[in-house]
């Protein structure tokens, strides 16, 4: 029998509660390519935060880029489903010294007045969400950004897995493509924890910003030429270094924007004109 939404939901809780005191060495991974992919995330999203910003940070996690962003932000709001996770990203904070909210709930019914935030950022979570749910997280996020606020996400690309079920980053963390389950292998208590997970196409993602009255302006593919290339093939520091360039350079244009191992893309709430 199909899990529900909110059984769904309570299994990821769970299965993140378990994971919480190892997040941190598990991702970004431990390849080069790990670590090229990581950076172009968290670029991604530096670069389209300002000192101005309000933010809220959905599915923040153990805050591996709500601390980056906090950096640079006037206010940062870390937001999960599980506790575990907001108890290590609140530690990394205080660390820090940095000054940051966490709130725990679901993305899809945010606890937030409308129109409060500047940027509404997620790595790694939307895929965790139901696919029910997807409508409502984006017209929530839609809700709580202020008129010309930004949505700034990663998700998976089903068009990559459409090719290929070959795992690219931090590979620890399996995507069994064909069950739609992410797989944490070798955890700490022994176990191997499966997670459903949900990829999307530049096409669902079209979709779901239309639906919900957000308008794309940029949407980049996450390592779109290293994906397809063995590890053996980016071995050699020429070859790997030539890949990255042309990575950089277009990565933002059709059709690599659309060939990523995963999907970097921008949205905005339009302005109200009077
Ligand atoms: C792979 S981790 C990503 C964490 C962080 N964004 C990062 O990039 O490292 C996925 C996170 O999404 C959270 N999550 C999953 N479903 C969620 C939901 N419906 N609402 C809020 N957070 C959710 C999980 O609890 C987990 O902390």
């Amino acid at each position: 029998m199909k899990a529900n939404t909110s059984q769904q939901k309570d299994l990821i809780a769970g299965i993140y509660h378990r994971i919480a005191g190892e997040y941190d060495e598990r991702i970004p991974g431990f390849t080069a390519l790990d670590a090229t992919f990581s950076d172009t995330e968290i670029s991604f999203v530096l670069d389209r935060v300002t000192a101005d910003d309000e933010v809220l940070d959905i599915g923040c996690g153990t805050g591996r880029i709500t601390i980056p962003v906090a950096h640079r932000a006037k206010a940062v709001t870390g937001f999960d489903l599980t506790e575990a996770m907001l108890e290590q990203a609140a530690r990394k904070a205080a660390e820090a010294n940095l000054d940051v909210r966490f709130e725990q709930g679901d993305m899809a019914a945010l606890p937030f007045p409308d129109d409060s935030f500047d940027a509404v950022v997620s790595m790694l979570a939307l895929m965790h969400v139901p696919p029910a749910d997807h409508p409502r997280v984006f017209s929530e996020v839609r809700r709580v950004l202020r008129p010309g606020g930004r949505l700034i996400i990663g998700v998976k690309n089903s068009v990559f897995e459409r090719f290929s079920s070959a795992d690219r980053f931090a590979t620890v963390d399996i995507t069994d493509v064909e069950n739609k389950e992410l797989v944490f292998t070798g955890t700490r208590e022994g176990d191997e924890l499966r997670a459903p997970w949900h990829s999307f196409s530049p096409d669902d993602l079209k979709r779901l910003t239309a639906v919900a009255g957000l308008v794309p302006v940029s949407l980049r593919g996450n390592i779109p030429l290293s994906a397809w290339l063995a590890d053996s093939v980016l071995e050699t520091a020429e070859v790997a270094g030539a890949v990255r360039t042309l990575e950089t350079l277009l990565g933002d244009l059709p059709p690599l924007n659309h060939l990523g191992y995963h999907l970097l893309m921008e949205a905005v709430k339009p302005a109200v004109h009077s």
